[in-house]
């Protein structure tokens, strides 16, 4: 594959509480046009702050303590828990076409056309374009839908994607995955995919950053790190994911 330009890159990024107690530590990765990265670790490891940092949203409480940021790409956020990142007494189509008239610039008509167009993207039913949807009359993987939506509304050059199919059933969560790797084909957008499944990231991204205590502890190419991991954690990670039983009588009888 012909290496591209990077959009982000991220040099011995540090972020401490305000009263210095050290929570990631000397993080640095690059991401190219495109190209999709996958953060993978335990919880508490870091991964969603490291997500926060590069959209300039960290927590009250958090900072920068060193290294470097350098991106001129736009970048959205998907986050962890889809029902919170929605307005409960909102219907669906009105948060969307919201989103849709502040970043994109349309008058409300348009922002309104365009909002139905996204449900239709992403494979949302016809009923959900009504005005009178509200959140908790959506199930959670068409939740986590309208807030993929609604970050696709920015027209992000990166998608941060923190953990966006784990509340989700194994089934809904591979629709899921499969719907954002289609989205990303057509719209050519960078992803960062936040992750404690290591198969799923396996699958989703060309290259790994493992994470474990706020640091890196392995990163590269994702064929070359399943193959041949240097990190005794990175091979727990592999170790953990479960092979399917041999079936009995699967044999040609
Ligand atoms: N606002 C905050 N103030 C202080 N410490 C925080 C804050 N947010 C997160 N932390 C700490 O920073 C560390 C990393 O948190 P982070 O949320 O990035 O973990 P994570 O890898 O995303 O975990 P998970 O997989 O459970 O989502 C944790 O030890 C957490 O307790
Ligand atoms: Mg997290």
């Amino acid at each position: 594959m012909m290496a591209t330009h990077p959009i982000l890159t991220i040099n011995s990024l540090s972020l401490a509480t305000t009263s210095k107690e050290p929570l990631v530590s000397n993080v640095s990765f690059s991401l190219g046009k495109g190209e999709s990265l996958g953060l993978v670790g335990e919880s508490g490891s870091g991964k969603s702050l490291t997500l926060r940092a590069i959209l300039g949203l960290l927590p009250r409480g958090v900072e920068q303590s060193g290294g470097v940021i350098e991106t001129a790409a736009s970048s959205a956020m998907v986050f962890q828990d889809p029902r919170g990142a929605l307005d409960p007494l909102c219907p669906v189509v009105n948060q969307l076409a919201e989103v849709v008239y502040y970043r994109q610039r349309v008058g409300r008509k348009a922002s309104r056309k365009i909002a139905l167009e996204l449900l239709e993207m992403l494979g949302l039913p016809e009923s959900l374009k009504k005005a009178d949807r509200y959140p908790s009359q959506l199930s959670g993987g068409q939740c986590q839908r309208v807030v993929i939506a609604m970050a696709l509304a920015c027209k992000p050059d990166i998608l941060l994607c923190d953990e966006p199919t784990t509340a989700l059933d194994v089934t809904v969560q591979r629709q899921i995955i499969e719907t954002i790797t289609r989205l990303q084909n057509e719209l050519g957008f960078a992803m960062v995919f936040v992750t404690h499944n290591l198969a799923i990231a396996a699958n989703l991204c060309s290259k790994l950053c493992v994470m474990k205590q706020g640091r890196i502890v392995e990163h590269g190419e994702t064929q070359q790190l399943l193959h041949n991991p240097s990190d005794p954690y990175t091979q727990m990670l592999i170790d953990s994911v479960l092979p399917l039983p041999e079936l009995e009588g699967s044999e040609a009888e």
